[in-house]
């Protein structure tokens, strides 16, 4: 999970970086899409993380990591509006714990949100102590199931604070498309799962905890060939009864 993962305006960021489990989040100046969207880079990592991050021209970027235990980064490029179709296009490979999803804030209410794209076989981002599934949806293709998980006394944007996340994962996983974010986000809404106003825009990250892995992304940019699906792990070790839980149609 993206879980210690704070997005800080860059120039709030020489401020407040110095903190151990803040992230960047930068406006950058190239136009993306020939719209009122920006690039939006984010970059964060902590003092173990074994990465290695190239930011590319436009929405790309790609990177290679080697985490040991503890090790935990999330690096991205994508849009500072919303209610948009999210184009992306890439690779992403990992034989530890890693994910990769659409990532971003609100508030009033405070709320982090994911829509998880693929992860590692190590760990369904589903699998935790304190998780809520309401029900699955199909857009763009695929077929999503909506979690909500509580985070007490978390970094959050607005500092430390108890917020939900709310997530949406894919049951195929795959690597590249188009995210409808307006779609998850009715479906959330739909599930009495509330966002409050976009902050700081959003990113198609890769989050890399223990283990190696590589991706290479690119914001805006829809793949040309037919993207494969490789069935998602299920396997919950946290809450075994939870798995195959989310029957609601939303
Ligand atoms: C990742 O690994 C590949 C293959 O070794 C290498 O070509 C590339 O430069 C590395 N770095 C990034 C950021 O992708
Ligand atoms: C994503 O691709 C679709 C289909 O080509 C296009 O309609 C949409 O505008 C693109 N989204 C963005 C944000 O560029
Ligand atoms: C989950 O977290 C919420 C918010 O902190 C709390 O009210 C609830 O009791 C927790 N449930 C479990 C099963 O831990
Ligand atoms: C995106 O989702 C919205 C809300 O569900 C829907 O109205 C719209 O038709 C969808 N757009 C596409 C291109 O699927």
């Amino acid at each position: 999970m993206l879980k210690s993962i704070v997005f800080i305006l860059a120039t709030l960021a020489a401020a407040i970086v110095a903190a151990p489990t803040i992230g960047l989040f930068e406006r950058g100046d190239t136009d993306l899409i020939k719209r009122q969207q920006r690039i939006a880079t984010q970059y964060w990592a902590n003092d173990k993380a074994d990465l290695d991050w190239v930011s590319g021209p436009a929405g790309a970027y790609s990177v290679n990591w080697t985490n040991p235990s503890g090790g935990n980064f999330v690096v991205g490029k994508g849009y500072f509006g919303q209610g948009m179709l999210f184009n992306y296009t890439g690779t992403f490979s990992t034989t530890g714990n890693a994910y990769l999803g659409l990532y971003g804030w609100t508030t009033d209410p405070l709320v982090e949100y994911y829509v998880i794209e693929n992860f590692g076989d190590k760990h369904n981002p589903t699998d935790n102590s304190n998780h809520t599934c309401y029900g699955t949806f199909n857009t763009d293709g695929g077929t999503y199931e909506v979690w909500m998980k509580w985070r007490v006394n978390a970094p959050s944007i607005i500092g430390t604070a108890t917020f939900p996340q709310f997530w949406s994962v894919r049951t195929k996983r795959h690597v590249g498309g188009t995210i409808n974010t307006t779609a998850h986000f009715a479906a959330w809404a739909r599930a009495g799962l509330k966002l409050g106003k976009h902050r700081d825009g959003m990113v198609i990250g890769i989050e890399g905890q223990t283990g190696q892995g590589a991706a290479a992304i690119t914001a805006g940019v829809r793949p040309t060939t037919t993207v494969k699906e490789t069935t998602t792990l299920v396997h919950h070790s946290e809450r075994p009864r939870a798995t195959n839980t989310c029957t609601r149609k939303l």
